[in-house]
């Protein structure tokens, strides 16, 4: 569908905020970094950072040593693969951590845009309750300016930080991708007395990990958020819908917004620019990448399906858990089932020295190290189409762009054009 409109023409009302309505979505493990983030925000729009493994990005940029001291105090965990129960997270660090990681950006934030936290409930970091009640509380803390709820049916998040001097006038958000979910949430969080100030609807095409089976092909993006909008119409709810998924061009923003939708909330070309925090020879990769070269699958300990980059060298890799470490998903039993899945390959190598010793595991893989080490290469559907964003250079490598670049392409581009860097 064609629209002589672009983004540009619209405004996302968000309280008494008039926002560009593009949000660049929460990438983590410090995919969306705070340097992207900001530049959202100065835009006029919203940018996310991340709440996944902060302790470990947060390290990496101030040279703070959470992750190191963890390993330490565990050290002698670490050959022992049946439990990993003992293995907790020391909460007054997971809050300072968060602190010093929210306040990165809060204080450097210019423009008229916001910046929101997407907190993921899938990390579960053998401790569910206390340390998502944490997380939450200590980016409220710092200031961030919203939250937005993502991996998980956040049926609780409200609860815990109802207390919060906060919980009223920070934006509050969660991302769902069906009715159903929507529907429990808002049924279970009527306590609090207080609604969600958007939702988020992503679709199957999106990046990182999906809310849907692998039966994923089956839905879209538009039918969902259509169905969604008749019931917030029926129940005389008033909630900004955010569309998410696939949406690759400044049109097809434009579509959505012209069909209802207060914003949309884009990741995928937002892989290949400079602030984002994927290492430049990955931005190649993706750049390279072509449409059978993604995958969606099951390999994630978290039970969702995820879309990533077949070549992706997480697949297989048959790594030592490294819960000690980080064990941001182990759940309230201290369990996670790439451990299983090591555990048993293993046992299948000493069945059989014959058949040599390296261990591969290839149905799940230790998600915490590879996002960590920039080694899972997860993607939306659409990166097959980021080499149409840019220019091929003498080298072989496609420039990368800036994110400024990308988000003025969604904010003012007409008749599905993409512009090219100058
Ligand atoms: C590399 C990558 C990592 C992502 N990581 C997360 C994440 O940590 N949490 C989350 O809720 N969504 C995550 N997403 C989903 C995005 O926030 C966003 O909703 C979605 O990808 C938008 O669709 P698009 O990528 O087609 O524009 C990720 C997406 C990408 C591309």
């Amino acid at each position: 569908m064609t629209t002589l409109k672009c983004v540009d023409d619209f405004r996302f009302r968000l309280g008494n905020k008039e926002l560009v309505p593009i949000m660049i979505g929460g990438m983590g493990v410090d995919i969306s970094t705070v340097e992207l983030a900001l530049e959202a925000a100065r835009l006029g729009g919203v940018g996310h950072i991340s709440d996944a493994m902060v302790p470990t990005v947060i390290d990496r940029h101030l040279k703070t040593h959470y992750t190191k001291d963890k390993l330490k105090q565990y050290k002698s965990n670490v050959t022992n693969l049946a439990d990993k129960t003992t293995v907790k997270f020391h909460l007054g660090e997971l809050e300072e951590a968060t602190r010093l990681h929210v306040r990165r950006a809060m204080d450097s934030k210019r423009g008229d845009g916001l910046v929101f936290i997407n907190c993921m409930e899938k990390l579960t970091m053998n401790a569910p309750r206390e340390t998502i009640k944490v997380r939450l509380s200590a980016a409220l803390d710092a200031g961030i300016d919203g939250i937005t709820l993502a991996a998980g049916l956040h049926l609780g998040s409200f609860g815990m930080i109802e207390g919060h001097p906060r919980f009223r006038d920070a934006k509050l958000g969660i991302i769902v991708s069906s009715l159903r979910a929507l529907q429990l949430f808002i049924r279970k969080n009527v306590r609090s007395k207080r609604l969600p100030d958007y939702v988020v609807v992503e679709g199957p095409l999106a990046g990182g990990h999906l809310g849907f089976g692998m039966d994923w092909a089956d839905y879209d993006l538009a039918s969902i958020l259509a169905e969604i909008q008749a019931w917030l119409k029926a129940e005389q709810l008033d909630i900004p819908l955010i569309a998410a998924g696939g949406i690759f061009t400044g049109s097809d923003a434009t579509v959505f917004l012209e069909a209802g939708a207060a914003a949309v909330q884009v990741a995928t070309r937002f892989t290949v620019t400079r602030e984002c925090g994927l290492p430049d020879p990955i931005k190649q990769e993706y750049y390279k990448a072509n449409e059978d070269d993604i995958v969606v699958n099951t390999i994630s300990p978290t039970g969702y399906p995820m879309r990533m980059i077949k070549s992706s060298p997480a697949i297989g890799a048959g790594t030592h858990p490294n819960c000690e470490s980080f064990g941001y998903l182990l759940d309230a039993n201290g369990r996670c089932a790439y451990i299983d899945a090591y555990n048993r390959e293993v046992a299948a190598v000493a069945a059989n020295p014959a058949g040599g010793k390296k261990i591969k595991v290839y149905d799940k893989t230790c998600l915490c190290t590879h996002m960590r080490d920039f080694d899972l290469w997860t993607c939306g559907h659409t990166t097959y189409r980021l080499k149409d964003t840019s220019v091929k250079q003498e080298d072989g490598n496609y420039a990368l762009l800036s994110a400024e670049h990308v988000f003025h392409d969604y904010q003012f581009s007409k008749n599905n054009e993409i512009k090219l860097p100058g």
